[in-house]
């Protein structure tokens, strides 16, 4: 079975922002990259509102019929917010409120009763929970342990690493996905993937269910297209 691929159009809303109106529009963008062959659509609210909207995030719904993955750190705003909209998966980030862009997984062991009520509460609202993580198995142990559905890897230092030595890159991601596997997680990745170091990470990385993509695949996107380029991501997978 191939590797799923989820389409982060925050980079859509951001541009849409840059002038204030809705051009280009965010709901047509997320349909036409499911009839283009996304397998989901994700989406990273913030609290400053710099690129995807929270009324975004309800009028989307109402649109996505593939997954929608909802991410972010999992304030009471924003978990209202999931609560509310009910998305597939939420996918729970440690993001301080003003950092640039996802640049570390969770201490779960930290945060292991913080964690573990939100996990709960977002069951109930019957989402598939899935904590944004580093290779760290004990934290991996501990992802399973507080209920988690699915972790996903942070891949920039994969990708930062790919072209100097790509054996290299890949090997701790390898032992945390076979880890995660063992004890029952299933396995996301995402963060700075392309189409230079995306196939091999698909290919080396056994029990892979999904990435979520957004800057290169956009960006990419200028050039080939956006059926194009959702074509070539998926050839990777
Ligand atoms: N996963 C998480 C948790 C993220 O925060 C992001 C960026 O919003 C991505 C995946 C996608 O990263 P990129 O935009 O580099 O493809």
């Amino acid at each position: 079975m191939s590797v799923k691929l989820s389409v982060n159009i925050n980079k859509v809303a951001w541009l849409r922002n840059a002038r204030g109106g809705n051009v280009p529009n965010l709901i047509q963008v997320a349909k036409d990259c499911e009839r283009f062959g996304a397998d989901g659509i994700t989406i990273h609210p913030r609290p400053d509102e710099r690129h995807i909207k929270y009324q975004d995030v309800y009028d989307l719904k109402n649109h996505i019929t593939t997954e929608f993955n909802i991410e972010g750190y999992p304030n009471e705003k924003f978990l209202k917010l999931v609560e509310a909209v009910k998305p597939e998966q939420c996918t729970l980030v440690p993001d301080p409120p003003n950092v640039l862009t996802s640049n570390a997984g969770w201490n779960t062991i930290n945060n292991e009763i913080f964690l573990k009520e939100v996990i709960d509460r977002l069951h109930k609202a019957g989402c598939r929970v899935s904590l944004f993580m580093e290779n760290n198995l004990d934290f991996i142990n501990k992802a399973k342990e507080i209920n988690a559905d699915r972790i996903e890897l942070y891949t920039g230092p994969y990708a930062e690493n790919y072209n100097e030595n790509k054996e290299n890159a890949i090997f701790d991601y390898i032992k945390s996905a076979e880890y995660a596997f063992k004890i029952g997680l299933s396995v996301n990745a995402g963060h700075d993937l392309d189409l230079n170091n995306l196939a091999y990470f698909s290919e080396k990385i056994p029990y892979l269910q999904e990435v979520s993509i957004g800057h290169a695949l956009i960006s990419d996107a200028l050039y080939y297209g956006l059926e194009n380029t959702i074509q070539l991501y998926k050839r990777q997978l």
